[in-house]
């Protein structure tokens, strides 16, 4: 069954532990975190604290999504935070290779995510050795945007690699989710959904339909 990963960015930041408690019991799987520097991306998020302060809060997976440049500078401060998966895009720091083992080594998982203008052939390398693909359906940097539906060939073309190489990754959707696009992700390949403003813009009392609507 489809994994479902609330972006807390679209939450009201005022009451974020309430929000992450609700979609917690709302049924999802994954709590998405996006982390965002304001170099990577023109947008700045929030820093390792909030997974600290997630982590005694919930057992779900903490899904750390970093759009940060370089990386490996604040790869160590995550993991000790108690992330559970942490995503990087790999064109943002020289020594992608060694994030990953960093990652995988502090029993973590690591995730490689990619942005809508990389091909896939330039993150190819990676995929024997990770956990998670996110493939970003927006330009990273903001939720309430809108599906790049290009990016289906991309998520499609990833599962048969993964089939022809034997890997093991999941693939996550990132940007743009609802209940349509969230139907031609999962024919093309999804296993997990991130979604934010989809689920976080409605009234708490839809949270567990509007999961079960993209699952
Ligand atoms: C965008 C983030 C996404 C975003 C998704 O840079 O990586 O996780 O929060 O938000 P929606 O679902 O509203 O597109
Ligand atoms: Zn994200």
């Amino acid at each position: 069954m489809t994994k479902i990963a609330p972006s807390i960015l679209a939450a009201d930041l005022a009451k974020i532990s309430k929000e992450v408690i609700k979609v917690d019991k709302a049924g999802a799987e994954y709590i998405h975190i996006d982390i965002m520097d304001g170099h990577y991306v023109p947008n700045i998020s929030f820093g390792h604290n909030i997974v600290k302060t997630l982590r005694p809060l919930t057992k779900k997976i903490l899904d750390v999504h970093l759009m940060i440049t370089p990386v490996m500078p604040s790869i160590e401060s995550f993991i000790d935070a108690g992330a559970d998966i942490i995503s990087f895009h790999p064109e943002a720091d020289d020594n992608p290779n060694t994030i990953i083992e960093t990652i995988k080594n502090s029993n973590c998982k690591a995730g490689i995510a990619i942005h809508p203008d990389i091909e896939i052939e330039a993150i190819q390398e990676f995929l024997n050795g990770i956990d998670l693909v996110v493939v970003m359906t927006v330009l990273p940097g903001f939720s309430g945007q809108k599906f790049l539906e290009k990016q289906l060939s991309t998520i499609k073309k990833l599962y048969n690699i993964r089939d022809s190489i034997k890997a093991k990754f999941e693939i996550e959707i990132d940007g743009g989710i609802n209940d349509k696009t969230s139907k031609q992700c999962i024919a093309n390949g999804a296993d997990v959904l991130v979604a934010g403003s989809y689920i976080y813009s409605a009234d708490e009392s839809e949270y567990e339909s509007l999961i079960n609507s993209i699952r």
